[in-house]
């Protein structure tokens, strides 16, 4: 068995951990990183792709956006179809933007500027196991290459994502779970085409929703509503791009360049939040703490705030010997979180097909997104919730 020692013990190098190490290299305080996946694993996982301005702004913060603002591509509206009708809802009235920029780009960002700072990332680490959470010395026993190690921790972080071995530490009669499962998922592509319009087209059909993105001018990443039940090799290349044809409105439709996909993948769609988020010197951050469905592109800037709020308690902590932040964490992070919860469970609710949808349920959606079309005040929470400016 060997031994070693940290101050932040962080589970998981997704783009919350990998952050955090960052946040916190960069004030002095020393971090160990482990991932159970290889690095070529999660430097090849296709996720989100919308970034908020606060997102971006905490990512040069962290000092790695030097490509992001170079390549992200800026978007000043979206438009949300229904049927054959086509709505922009425009962001620029409210001074605010997104920033369109793939999950594996940043991933690939932090991993560099870990490497360059000299950051301990520890990847195919096996059977990790919280220990002491409640004590002043918790620790993480791990096994890599078939050894044993104990790395004893001051605070342990927990950036393990939904299926992660953190939460599952908090005691079953201290941990509240709110949960939400849709009967469906999104079958994803993603193809060397280029985009069927400059911002992205959120559609909601009689066949089911569906989403067209992109990473660039010349690479898309599209979306159709799919059974929960379904299985990726049942969708051809063709299958997808004529299911994702028969969803858009006509204009974009007859705009839409098909290729060969390079990725292809089903994703379930849940909401879920963790309660509390702290636990002794345990703190959940990200997939971890809280999924949403995908629909509102929040996933990944939940997880980007989350670390922020924690490098910043964390820091609080060390340089002036503060715990409020420490201890204000999981109530603060919640209140932000439940918004980001409400928002996606509403997107999701107005966007989809549900099975068993009467003409009633779908006369309310299309109501719902009139108003997003033709009322001020309605665009203005739209565009606050989804861009995360406030306004
Ligand atoms: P993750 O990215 O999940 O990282 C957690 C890391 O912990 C992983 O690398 C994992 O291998 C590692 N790990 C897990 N268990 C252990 C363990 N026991 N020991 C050590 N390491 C462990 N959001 C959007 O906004 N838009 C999207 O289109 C979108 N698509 C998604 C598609 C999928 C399939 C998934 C799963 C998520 C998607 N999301 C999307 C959500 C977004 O990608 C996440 O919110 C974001 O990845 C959260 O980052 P994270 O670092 O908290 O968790
Ligand atoms: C993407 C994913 C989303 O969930 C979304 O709402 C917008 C874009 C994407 O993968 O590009």
């Amino acid at each position: 068995m060997s031994a070693s020692r940290t101050q932040v013990g962080i589970i998981g190098s997704g783009p919350s951990g990998l952050l955090l190490s960052q946040l916190l290299q960069l004030a002095g305080i020393d971090s160990v990183v482990l991932e159970r996946r290889s690095r070529d694993y999660v430097l090849g996982r296709v996720r989100a792709g919308v970034l908020e301005q606060g997102t971006v702004a905490i990512l040069r913060r962290a000092g790695v956006a030097e490509r992001l603002d170079r390549e992200g591509l800026v978007h000043h509206g979206v438009e949300i179809a229904a049927g054959e009708e086509r709505r922009r809802v425009d962001f620029s009235a409210h001074a605010a933007s997104v920033t369109v920029y793939g999950q594996t780009e940043l991933t690939k960002d932090l991993m560099h500027a870990r490497d360059a700072l000299g950051g301990t990332l520890l990847f195919e680490v096996d059977e990790v196991a919280l220990e002491g959470v409640e004590s002043e010395r918790p620790a993480l026993r791990y096994r890599r290459a078939g050894v044993e190690h104990r790395l004893e921790c001051e605070f342990i972080a927990g950036c393990d994502g939904f299926h992660g071995a953190s939460r599952k530490a908090i005691p079953p009669n201290v941990l509240k779970i709110h949960e939400r499962v849709y009967p469906f998922g999104w079958l994803g592509v993603l193809a060397e085409v280029p985009p069927v319009s400059p911002e992205l087209v959120y559609a909601s059909h009689e066949r089911g929703f569906a989403l067209c993105s992109m990473r660039s001018l010349v690479r898309s990443r599209c979306y159709v509503q799919c059974a929960l039940d379904d299985d990726v090799a049942a969708w051809s290349d063709d299958r997808f791009w004529d299911e994702l044809r028969a969803r858009l409105p006509e204009a974009a439709a007859a705009r839409l360049q098909t290729g060969r996909s390079l990725e292809k993948s089903i994703a379930p769609l849940r909401s879920f939040v963790a309660e509390p988020l702290r636990y002794g010197r345990l703190f959940l951050a990200g997939d971890a703490a809280h999924i949403v469905p995908p629909t509102g592109a929040k996933g990944l800037n939940l997880a980007v705030r989350d670390v922020q709020q924690l490098a910043d308690a964390l820091i609080a902590h060390y340089s002036e010997g503060q715990d409020d932040l420490l201890d204000a964490y999981s109530a603060t992070a919640l209140r932000r979180i439940w918004r980001a919860e409400r928002f996606s469970a509403w997107l999701t609710s107005v966007l989809h097909k549900f099975p068993g949808r009467t003409s009633f349920d779908r006369g309310i959606q299309l109501a719902e997104l009139d108003e997003l079309a033709s009322s001020a005040a309605a665009q203005a929470a739209f565009v606050e919730s989804y861009t995360g400016t406030p306004l």
